[in-house]
């Protein structure tokens, strides 16, 4: 793309500001913000207007999990079921590490983030030594996708290396980067973080089909022949990958997507809750719940929206290929954006500024036609990392480690 190009783009979004430092800069900067225009998707801007409202939702009624009961009762199917599938090589586990973890407040990728009292313990070295558990019980090699982004890449990559992966295989690793969506402010004006760059930010959580598609990835699924992606959040150290029992549970049931869910603490917890929406499987989320819905009790006298999501689904790659082409829509979320004003000097804002596009796994699971919320016991398998004091945080997932007997 030349300079004129770029003009006609951005300027058809009222964007002409970006190219404001052009002229200053050097062949180099020229190049790499004529690049990033060309890149940069900007439609997402005619979604400005739906800032601060949210999302117009159908109709939702009540999607049953599998319960303790049954899963144990099922047991050795299940497991025999999953062993099988990994055996095969069917499953592959995809990390999602692109996020920024900006309330962590760490300036490096929060997967590097030292958990440990006694002894070194990373964050990725907790979930790395989890797949490990099903590596060792299956004796067979799990893929493990990494998914980084643009601003964590580096660092992720040079980490694990450096720490030899934490044990898993090298050649089993894959790393990817997310795709990224530019920022703006309250007006919908693109932020520049540099004089030959526009401001941008890993483009949520349901970016990493797209990005893996685009990647070129999707021919490591063909040739391996890899039938299931299991996906989980980096945050989480307790949380268990590809353990045979949700495997087979999830292929049993012959679903598109198979959820990791644990029993709300509370009827008002904050936590997305597993559903239908308009017949097809959907989260709603904790501020969408209303009273009736809270109050709603199924025929066993149990709260009917009572299983919350731990971001941990296994998608079946068939249905996931088939809704790939589906556009979904963007969320917008107000941000503290870092940026250069008119001078040219940087702003590091103390307040959110403005707005970042991000696409949600649960848009993701709405596309498909069925799903399998999987109960799992909240003090064994979910000690999200959020913050660093308090609800979620480091201190929480320590004391929940502990109870699990791992060693810090
Ligand atoms: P969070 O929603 O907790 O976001 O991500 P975050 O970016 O890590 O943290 P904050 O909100 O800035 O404090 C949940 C999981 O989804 C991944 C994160 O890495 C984490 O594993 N994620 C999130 C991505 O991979 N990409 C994204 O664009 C967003």
């Amino acid at each position: 793309m030349n300079k004129t190009q770029a003009a006609e783009k951005l300027s058809k979004y009222g964007q002409d500001h970006v190219l404001k430092f052009f002229d200053e800069l050097d062949e180099k900067g020229q190049k790499a913000l004529l690049s990033q225009i060309d890149e940069t998707d900007l439609s997402v801007l005619d979604h400005i207007d739906q800032a601060g409202k949210s999302a117009k939702r159908g109709t939702f009624s009540p999607l049953k999990a599998m319960q303790r009961e049954e899963i144990v009762r099922r047991e050795k199917e299940f497991y025999d079921a999953g062993v099988k599938a990994i055996k095969e090589g069917k499953t592959a586990a995809l990390l999602l590490a692109g996020g920024m973890g900006t309330r962590l407040g760490s300036d490096n990728p929060k997967g590097m983030y030292n958990i440990g009292l006694t002894k070194d313990v990373y964050i990725f070295q907790r979930v790395i030594e989890n797949l490990l558990d099903v590596v060792r019980e299956t004796d067979t090699w799990i893929r493990l996708f990494i998914m980084t982004s643009e601003k964590n890449h580096e660092s992720t990559v040079a980490f694990l290396k450096e720490k030899n992966y934490f044990g898993y295989k090298e050649d089993k690793v894959v790393f990817f980067k997310q795709d990224m969506a530019p920022a703006c402010d309250y007006n919908g004006k693109l932020y520049m973080e540099e004089k030959d760059r526009i401001s941008t930010s890993p483009n949520g959580n349901a970016g990493w089909y797209s990005s893996m598609v685009r990647a070129g990835l999707d021919r490591i699924l063909d040739d391996e022949g890899i039938e299931w992606i299991d996906i989980f959040g980096v945050d989480n150290v307790l949380q268990r990958i590809c353990d045979p029992c949700f495997v087979g549970a999830t292929v049993q049931a012959g679903v598109s997507v198979g959820a990791k869910v644990v029993k709300k603490a509370a009827p008002d917890e904050k936590v997305g809750v597993m559903c239908l929406e308009d017949g097809k499987p959907s989260i709603v989320e904790y501020y969408e719940l209303s009273k009736e819905m809270m109050d709603a009790k199924d025929e066993s006298g149990e709260p009917a929206y009572n299983y919350g999501v731990i971001l941990n689904y296994l998608f079946h790659v068939p249905e996931l290929k088939a809704v790939a082409n589906n556009t979904m829509s963007y969320h917008i979320v107000e941000k503290k954006i870092p940026y250069i004003d008119e001078n040219g000097a940087l702003i590091k804002p103390e307040e959110p500024n403005g707005y970042k596009f991000e696409q949600l796994v649960l848009d993701m699971i709405h596309q498909l036609d069925s799903c399998l919320p999987y109960e799992v016991i909240r003090e064994y398998e979910f000690a999200p990392i959020k913050n660093a004091t308090g609800v979620d945080s480091v201190e929480s997932a320590r004391e929940l480690c502990k109870k699990n007997g791992i060693e810090l």
